[in-house]
């Protein structure tokens, strides 16, 4: 997402923020120019008004405090602005890691997954927004397919201790991570395969204006706020987390 602010916006109409070095550390040697910060959504380092546009993806389900993180996402949107986010359809048995839990189910049926995380259910990203305050609310889904060479290829990300599915292998003994491994293995298809996997979109205005704000393109919302004033005035877009791969 950054990638794509930076690309329509240029560098430095674009801000982004994370709590992870790691995540901070990779944006800054990606995106150079691009101003990166440590922090979280519930507490944004940026005055009122200042962005045309917030945005967060697939990180709604990490915050601590959801509504305080759009409460924040909106506060820091000039008033029409656009605060938008999307989470995995965990819930649904539609997210990119959908497999990995059904094997983790398999193996130790009392394990807890992603599916009650904040937004991971139908409808439940619009009420967290709606919560904050936002309006004029538009819900969608966005789908993605991510093609893997190899079964070690979709594997190797959970090896790496990132997120609720990293954890979940990290704690695992030797014997156990062999077990869930070709669990995975054997419920998805043969070598290449494509996973395809769904998100909850919702995108918002921060507050009031006189006027709607524009339809929704379901292929990309951010170019939704074209940044058509002078460059000296310019406003700029936040990122809430830098981008990564999936999952
Ligand atoms: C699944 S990654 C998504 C990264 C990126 N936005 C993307 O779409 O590829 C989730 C990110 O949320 C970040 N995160 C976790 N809690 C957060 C919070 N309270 N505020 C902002 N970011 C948070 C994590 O550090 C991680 O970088």
């Amino acid at each position: 997402m950054t990638a794509q602010l930076v690309e329509r916006l240029g560098a430095d109409a674009v801000s982004a923020i994370d709590p992870s070095p790691s995540f901070v550390a990779a944006i800054r040697a990606r995106f150079p120019e691009v101003d990166v910060q440590f922090g979280v959504a519930e507490h944004l380092p940026f005055p009122d008004d200042c962005f045309d546009l917030a945005l967060a993806q697939l990180v709604v389900h990490f915050m601590t405090d959801a509504v305080s993180g759009l409460l924040e996402m909106a506060r820091v949107t000039r008033p029409g602005g656009v605060v938008a986010a999307c989470v995995w359809d965990h819930a649904g048995d539609r997210s990119p890691l959908s497999t990995f839990w059904r094997a983790v189910h398999d193996t130790d049926p009392g394990a807890r997954d992603e599916a009650e995380l904040a937004g991971a259910r139908e409808g439940h990203l619009a009420e967290l927004c709606e919560a904050a305050g936002l309006i004029h609310l538009e819900q969608t889904t966005l789908t993605v397919k991510v093609r893997f060479a190899t079964f070690a290829d979709s594997w190797e990300p959970f090896s790496l201790g990132v997120g609720p599915a990293g954890c979940y292998v990290t704690q695992l003994d030797d014997r156990g991570r062999d077990v869930l491994r070709s669990q995975c293995a054997q419920l998805l298809p043969p070598a290449p395969f494509e996973i395809a996997a769904s998100a909850w979109c919702v995108r918002a205005c921060s507050r009031l204006i006189s006027r709607q704000p524009a339809a929704v393109d379901t292929e990309c919302w951010c170019h939704v706020m074209p940044m058509a004033r002078p460059r000296h005035q310019r406003r700029r877009a936040v990122v809430i987390s830098r981008p990564a791969t999936v999952p």
